[in-house]
């Protein structure tokens, strides 16, 4: 009987250690792939698409992000396919799209999604052994046809004259302008780098996501830039090793605790089965003896036990 539930007992911890394990490795792996990063866009397509009420064609709205995700900005600008491939769109955000874009498959119009990810960027787009001086862009085209429809695929967008630019107004102060370069993240989770056009300013000839980083070397030194960035990365691992260890002993420890209760469970009733047939025979005794009893049962429970605890 004990046997089975000590079985049990043992198969339920293991069960939540797997379980803690595959939570810790989920965690940590699975943040900043590409698969969370198309999950985000999908969440925020649906988010920037609500703040369509009655738009109008040609003009930026600003949406809102779900309260989970705040920090993170959202817009959608409408167009129609002729009036962007013969007029392209200045000042879409940090956004210039220029004339000649083409977009496949054909829509009639098409929505662009923007994506300021502030202080999110480093999550979702982890790059290692670089910091990001900007926070990641991003601008992804849909299909205008249906204004409440979520998880759309989409389009494929390429700029077939000049290219589409970014004006990273809001970028960090370079520390060294010859270290720093573009980065665009595709939707196949593969990264480009190019070299800056002046100033904050990057191009591109496709969509995705966009942002300026630095080789984070190049900046180590500088005590403005690098440390809290360094800090943080340092909290978040030494934070992940910490949940690790603890969960891990609060598995052994549960694990522990059970089979100890268990055990003394076990012990208890041997005990007191003992202590009944026990009683069963003193009653014999005391019809015997009288008050003698008493001494002769403990001494020779105790015995074992002091034995136990002198000799390891
Ligand atoms: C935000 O909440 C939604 C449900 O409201 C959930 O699906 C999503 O995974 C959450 N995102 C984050 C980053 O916590
Ligand atoms: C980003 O900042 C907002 C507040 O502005 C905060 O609620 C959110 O938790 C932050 N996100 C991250 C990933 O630190
Ligand atoms: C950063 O620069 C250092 C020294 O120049 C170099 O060894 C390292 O590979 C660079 N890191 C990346 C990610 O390019
Ligand atoms: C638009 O999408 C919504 C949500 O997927 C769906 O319920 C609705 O039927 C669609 N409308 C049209 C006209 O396709
Ligand atoms: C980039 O944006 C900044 C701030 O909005 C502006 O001052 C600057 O002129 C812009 N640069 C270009 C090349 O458009
Ligand atoms: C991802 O797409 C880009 C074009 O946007 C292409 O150059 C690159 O080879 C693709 N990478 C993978 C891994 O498919
Ligand atoms: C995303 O997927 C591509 C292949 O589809 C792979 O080459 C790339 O390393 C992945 N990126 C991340 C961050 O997982």
């Amino acid at each position: 009987m004990e046997l089975i539930l000590l079985k049990h007992a043992l198969v339920i911890c293991l069960v939540l250690l797997v379980f803690f394990l595959a939570w810790c490795c989920e965690a940590q792996f699975t943040i900043g792939s590409n698969e969370t990063a198309r999950q985000l866009d999908s969440v925020l397509q649906d988010y920037a698409y609500r703040a369509f009420v009655r738009p109008r064609t040609g003009i930026p709205y600003d949406g809102m992000a779900p309260t989970n995700l705040s920090g993170i900005e959202v817009a959608v600008l409408r167009l129609r396919i002729g009036s962007l491939r013969t007029r392209g769109f200045k000042g879409y955000k940090e956004f210039d799209i220029p004339t000649g874009v083409i977009v496949q498959p054909y829509v009639k119009r098409l929505a662009f999604v923007y994506q300021n990810l502030g202080n999110w960027s480093s999550l979702y787009y982890q790059q290692q052994g670089f910091t990001y001086l900007a926070p990641v862009l991003g601008l992804l085209a849909y299909s205008a046809a249906n204004l409440s429809a979520t998880k759309l695929p989409v389009l494929d967008v390429v700029a077939s004259g000049s290219p589409i630019m970014i004006n990273f107004s809001n970028a960090r102060p370079m520390p060294n302008e010859f270290e720093a370069k573009c980065v665009r993240f595709d939707l196949n989770g593969s990264t480009e780098f190019s070299d800056l056009i002046s100033g904050n300013i990057c191009s591109t000839f496709r969509q995705g996501h966009f942002s300026i980083v630095v080789n984070s070397t190049a900046i180590a030194p500088s005590p403005s830039l690098a440390p809290a960035r360094r800090g943080k990365k340092h909290k978040s691992s030494v934070w992940k090793i910490v949940v690790s260890v603890i969960g891990g002993f609060g598995g052994l420890l549960l694990l522990l605790l059970l089979v100890g209760y268990l055990a003394s469970h076990r012990s208890k009733k041997k005990f007191r089965e003992m202590q009944k047939r026990e009683d069963v025979g003193e009653v014999l005794q005391m019809e015997q003896v009288g008050n003698t009893r008493l001494p002769v049962a403990p001494m020779t429970r105790t015995q074992p036990v002091i034995e136990n605890d002198y000799m390891p």
